[in-house]
């Protein structure tokens, strides 16, 4: 039986997983392809999984340069080491998968024109939603589509910690805390809780689905340090929950990209997606909603994406293995920014006669319509008021939030989240 000899690089939880479910799945992967995959080197400063002596590659060259090798696994991470080796082993003609969304959202052309210029393979299936086929899906399984929206839970730690802040009314200082203990957050958890990691795979993913590059400075980001556990409970007193959504909507060249907190329905699909769990709902033209779910991230799962990457260059014949309009920005497409949302706002206010009319009379003015307005507590100098609106415009919403923070009666705008259907 034909063997198919890879490397990998990179062995922390993902690289293990990865060499750990090539070992156990070789059979049955032998049976059902009609070949045999085969890690034949390693190279890694550390070791999560046991291997045999043999398999380590005391350096990139010795992978680049051995001529058995067709593809080269990059599961290193960031966007220095995995960079050189990455052009290393496309300028070597080797076949690339990589799980690494950081590196391919910044450097997403020059990591192409390397793989165009010797014509190898250059694959990241696991760089979106880890485990969930969801690349894949969009390119091969629903071409007849025009994709004209997609809504994404693609961070599991942030869903885990907004999961908690629901279930335990607790606020997110005190969940983060406790994800790290658990490990569900890094040491350093600022790409995710900052929303980077999301705005990365967001930019991967609605590339892909719209077939324009969507770069990530066209992409609004904001993280989730802000949501406290009250607006949690308040969002639960209007029906709603709270979630890192990554948003992309295309209408003709029009496109908006956009990562933040927003508060969805507790009736919304993705209004279910728990814990570390990611999901990516869509819009296609023929197919309508479709929606995918699973594990974004651990050793398995993410394993699972990257073994159907090396198995499908094998097959390849020269599909997908780039995204044409990689590489020059289309000038005809339109990035909106002043995109229209509905807003959940609370305000720390003073409670005296007037502060209602005020705050009211200043979103008049600027064309925010208000769906609904509860106020929490009585009589002191710091109550919280809280107003939905109906849909707006974003420059009109911030013209008038400025405005309503110069009022005397107004302490702060606590929080300001948008509100999807
Ligand atoms: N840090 C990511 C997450 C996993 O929390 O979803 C890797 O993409």
């Amino acid at each position: 039986m034909k063997k198919i000899d890879i490397a990998i690089l990179g062995l922390g939880t993902v690289g293990g997983g990865t060499y750990q479910v090539i070992e156990r799945e070789r059979e049955q992967i032998a049976k059902k392809e009609g070949f045999e995959l085969n890690v034949k080197k390693v190279l890694a400063l550390d070791y999560s999984v046991p291997i045999p002596d043999e398999k380590k590659a005391k350096d990139i060259e010795e992978i680049v340069n051995d001529p058995d090798i067709k593809i080269v696994v990059e599961l290193i991470g960031g966007k220095t080491v995995a960079k050189k080796f990455i052009l290393a082993a496309l300028k070597a003609g080797k076949t690339v998968v990589s799980a690494n969304k950081e590196l391919i959202a910044n450097c997403w052309q020059e990591l192409q024109d390397a793989a165009m210029e010797t014509g190898a393979g250059f694959y990241f299936e696991a760089s979106v939603g880890g485990g969930i086929p969801i690349l894949r899906s969009v390119q091969e399984s629903l071409q007849a589509n025009t994709i004209r929206s997609l809504s994404a839970i693609i961070n599991g730690t942030t869903n885990y910690i907004l999961t908690n802040m629901e279930d335990n009314g607790s606020d997110f200082d005190v969940v983060l805390k406790e994800a790290q203990q658990l490990g569900y957050a890094e040491a350093d958890p600022t790409s995710d809780i900052e929303a980077f990691d999301s705005m990365y795979k967001l930019s991967i993913l609605s590339s892909l689905a719209f077939g324009v590059h969507i770069p990530i400075d066209h992409i609004h980001r904001e993280g989730i340090t802000r949501i406290t556990g009250l607006d949690m409970q308040l969002a639960h007193e209007l029906g709603m929950t709270i979630k890192l959504l990554a948003i992309a909507k295309k209408d003709g060249d029009t496109v908006e990209a956009r990562v933040h907190p927003t508060m969805i329905p507790l009736s919304h699909p993705l209004a279910n997606v728990k814990g570390v769990f990611n999901s990516i709902f869509m819009n296609g033209s023929a197919v309508g909603d479709v929606m995918f779910y699973g594990r974004g991230a651990g050793d398995f799962p993410t394993a699972s994406a990257v073994v159907s990457d090396i198995i499908y260059a094998v097959n390849a014949d020269g599909k997908h293995k780039y995204a044409p309009y990689i590489g020059k920005d289309d000038p005809n497409v339109i990035f909106n920014t002043n995109w229209t949302s509905s807003y959940y706002l609370r305000f720390s206010v003073a409670d005296k006669p007037g502060v209602l009319s005020a705050i009211t009379g200043i979103m008049g003015k600027y064309n925010v319509g208000i769906a609904s307005v509860i106020q929490k507590g009585t009589g002191s100098d710091d109550v919280p008021l809280i107003f939905v609106t109906y849909d707006t415009k974003e420059e009109d919403m911030n013209a008038a939030l400025k405005e309503i923070c110069l009022l005397d009666a107004v302490n702060e705008v606590s929080s300001c989240i948008r509100v999807e259907a």
